[in-house]
């Protein structure tokens, strides 16, 4: 019987922290938390600072789910925990905007630049684990995946991501957006896994960012924003926590929405933002990326092992998805899915296929670092 069928996976996405200010009535909620975010009526958040995003008419809502088919649904059980309380939301109109604790602009925007900038050409200190389609593949509307949560241990000016990336366009104007968890100390203050996102228009070369650092990203939320840490999270040999995040292109907007979970929508990037993005993405890419101080040491990626015994025994993805032209999340198939690891004496990923249940195709990916080349 296999491993899913015969444990109960925990979905799990709870906050771990908020304290919230009222920017009109400057009253500061104490709540038990640690993050604080500023509550910024929904219209002036800082994503409107874009010019392309002058005459922008802001999306409540999608106007369509990309559909399920039956047959992609979980087969195991799995709770889902979403602790934030109604109290914790910001008032109608509202939408909250996490402080950050590191107050160097200039410093968070060049961190950006260099961590995320085009995952096809390569990058001093950057190593990855990953899977990706055939490079492009027209016809890509969105991506989904399930995702294991870890902690791996990272220091300061080290990142350790688990991602997925969406892109198209040719390189020197490649549109990328990438969600994922991400322990990154020099963009957060701390060492948690935070739900984070990133954008670029041109490979990272004028635009880009991660989360709200450079207008782009636009927030619907009350409860969610960008940033968020993800808690409980996995134990190695223990219980597992997954989350389940979602891109997709909204198929009468042209804006690509940002699901955390199933029903749990936190916003979008704008169309006016993703020109090469007007038609479709081209290449979608699901996996595991570090980034090693400028001594040349790199942190552990996934939970620090590697993909060796069994799918959860180290960091996993599974079930994933892509969206077609007509809303359908559908499953990747297996041939269409290349690997690519650039040390593997540092990092690897072991692809699974569906022997795991419904589980779609799965992989599990990750190492331990140490000197993996710069
Ligand atoms: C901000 O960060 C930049 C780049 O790392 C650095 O050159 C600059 O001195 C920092 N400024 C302050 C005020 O710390
Ligand atoms: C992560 O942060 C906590 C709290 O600041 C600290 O105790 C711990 O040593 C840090 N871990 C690493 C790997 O830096
Ligand atoms: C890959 O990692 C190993 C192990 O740390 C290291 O010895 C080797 O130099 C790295 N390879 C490259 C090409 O940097």
């Amino acid at each position: 019987m296999s491993y899913f069928l015969s444990v109960v996976l925990f979905l799990s996405f709870s906050y771990y922290g908020v304290e919230c200010r009222h920017k009109d009535s400057g009253q500061l909620q104490k709540l038990k938390h640690t993050d604080e975010y500023d509550c910024m009526d929904i219209y002036k958040q800082p994503a409107f600072d874009n010019v392309l995003l002058k005459n922008h008419k802001i999306q409540m809502d999608p106007s369509s789910l990309p559909k399920f088919k039956s047959n992609n649904k979980l087969s195991f059980d799995r709770h889902s925990s979403f602790p934030l309380q109604a109290k914790d939301n910001c008032p109608e109109g509202m939408v909250p905007i996490q402080r950050s604790r590191m107050n160097n602009l200039t410093d968070l925007k060049s961190i950006s630049k260099l961590h995320l900038g085009n995952i096809r050409t390569s990058t001093s200190g950057r190593h990855v684990a990953a899977f990706h389609t055939k490079l492009n593949k027209p016809g890509i509307y969105g991506a989904r995946a399930v995702i294991d949560l870890y902690n791996p241990a990272v220091k300061m000016d080290q990142v350790s991501m688990a991602l997925i990336w969406v892109e198209g366009g040719p390189p020197a104007e490649l549109n990328s957006i990438q969600y994922g968890w991400a322990v990154n100390p020099r963009l957060y203050g701390d060492n948690l896994t935070r739900a984070t996102t990133y954008w670029t228009a041109d490979g990272s070369q004028k635009t880009g960012c991660y989360n709200l650092i450079c207008p782009g990203f636009v927030q619907v939320n009350p409860k969610y924003h960008v940033g968020i840490p993800y808690e409980p999270i996995s134990s190695t040999g223990g219980k597992i926590y997954i989350t389940q995040p979602m891109i997709y292109k909204d198929p009468e907007s042209g804006n690509w929405w940002l699901f955390l979970d199933t029903d749990l929508k936190l916003g979008y990037w704008p169309k006016e933002i993703l020109p090469h993005f007007s038609k479709a993405a081209m290449f979608v890419q699901y996996g595991g990326l570090t980034y090693s101080s400028p001594n040349g040491l790199s942190p552990p990626m996934g939970n620090g092992r590697f993909p060796t015994r069994n799918i959860h025994d180290s960091c996993f993805f599974a079930q994933l998805q892509t969206v077609n032209k007509f809303n359908n999340l559908v499953d990747i198939e297996q041939d269409s899915l290349q690997k690519v690891v650039d040390n593997i004496s540092c990092y690897d990923a072991k692809h699974w296929g569906n022997r795991y249940g419904r589980l779609a195709q799965t992989f599990s990916f990750g190492g331990p670092g140490g000197i993996c080349g710069l």
